[in-house]
């Protein structure tokens, strides 16, 4: 990976706007901008993981030292699991124990899990704190810290509850990505071969060379933040059919993670099914060319990410999965196709039947 790296990219959206710092070597001087941001700070909160807590808390937590702010810790157990109204509960609990008040901040310390439960906890908290995202993950970095959908899953299904909250900075530091597991690393791109697909066709040549060791992982992040940053800046709370654009992949790539059950598909596992079904629908409905499906297959599977059903998921349950998806309404699916690479938008002429077939066609990629 090519170190180091530096760029700033600001999020418009009026009084709660907010720059996005994306370098290397960021986390020692957390503390510093937590207090140029909020110069009466007293106490943050840092949540993190049970993964990501013992290599990254340290430093996070020293780089308070001297600036007069008291800075604890709350580790959860890593994994989706923890996306729970019981977690929040507890991590609320904990907030109160330490005495957090509305002058107080929060800090997410960790992946996609830990951005979606500490920045919900800090949305409901006293009717809402302030808190920064420090995304450890590819996926968190070019996504879920940006753009202030928070949230937790319920048993029924994922991302029930949450609200837009947005942060008051992210610090997405790329050298955390060096201890990142193959597996953690690969499933992120699911999420920037997504944006590539949406909105920027060129970046293609960008994600192959970076999966050759070519490329230049900061830039590749810096990128794609810019994307998520321009749409969530003309459609903060997903309204004008804009930010929808994001949910590429994400109708079927849900149900599945929903049908295999938390943890048994990585998210951008399951995102990889639902892109390579999203595609092959948008060659069938929207005109989107053989060559362009290919390519967005053959980049999923080039960073080993699944383009088949596992045998033991079966299509029942996933379409069952589905109709508990936020996006159906009145029986009717919000779909996202592609006209082209880098062409997307929200179609309402998928229907159940295309959906079944598209999830049969996972069975032969
Ligand atoms: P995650 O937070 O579970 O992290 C993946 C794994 O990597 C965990 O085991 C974690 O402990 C570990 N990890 C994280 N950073 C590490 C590091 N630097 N070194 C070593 N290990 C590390 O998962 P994720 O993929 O980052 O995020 C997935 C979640 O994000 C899902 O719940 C999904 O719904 C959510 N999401 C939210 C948004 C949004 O807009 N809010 C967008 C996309 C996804
Ligand atoms: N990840 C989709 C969104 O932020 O809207």
């Amino acid at each position: 990976m090519t170190l180091p790296f530096s760029q700033t990219i600001r999020v418009e959206l009026g009084s709660r706007s907010y720059d996005v710092k994306v370098g290397t070597n960021l986390l020692s001087g957390v503390g510093a901008e937590a207090k140029l941001l909020f110069p009466n700070l007293k106490k943050v909160v840092v949540v993190t993981d049970s993964n990501v807590g013992p290599i990254y808390s340290k430093e996070v937590l020293g780089s308070f030292s001297g600036t007069g702010i008291s800075c604890e810790l709350i580790t959860v157990p890593a994994g989706e699991a923890s996306k729970a109204m019981s977690r929040a509960q507890e991590v609320c609990s904990g907030f109160t124990r330490v005495g957090l008040d509305r002058k107080s901040l929060v800090i997410a310390l960790g992946g996609g899990v830990i951005g979606d439960l500490a920045g919900y906890c800090a949305a409901i908290y006293q009717r809402g704190i302030p808190y920064l995202q420090i995304p450890t993950t590819v996926l968190s970095q070019v996504d879920s810290s940006v753009g202030g959908k928070t949230g937790v899953n319920l048993p029924e299904a994922k991302n029930m509850v949450g609200c837009f909250h947005q942060p008051s900075l992210v610090i997405a530091d790329v050298g955390t990505l060096t201890s990142l597991p193959d597996k953690e690393w690969s499933e992120g791109f699911a999420e920037i071969i997504k944006h590539a697909a949406i909105r920027d066709a060129d970046m293609f040549d960008e994600i192959q060379k970076v999966a050759n060791r070519e490329g230049d992982i900061g830039a590749l992040i810096a990128r794609n933040i810019a994307i998520k940053a321009r749409i969530v800046e003309a459609d903060e709370h997903e309204t004008t059919g804009l930010r929808a654009l994001l949910n590429f992949g994400h109708t079927l790539g849900h149900a599945i993670e929903n049908a295999a059950g938390y943890g048994r598909l990585l998210h951008g596992e399951a995102i990889s099914l639902g892109l390579v079904a999203a595609a092959r629908l948008s060659a069938q409905l929207s005109g989107l060319n053989a060559e362009s499906v290919t390519r967005i297959t053959s980049l999923l599977k080039l960073f080993h990410l699944p383009t088949e059903l596992p045998d033991d998921l079966s299509e029942e349950e996933i379409l069952s999965a589905m109709r508990h998806d936020k996006k159906f309404e009145a029986g009717r699916i919000r779909f996202v196709l592609l006209r082209a690479a880098g062409d997307a938008f929200v179609s309402d002429a998928v229907t159940l039947d295309h959906l079944s077939q598209a999830v049969r066609g996972l069975r032969n990629s």
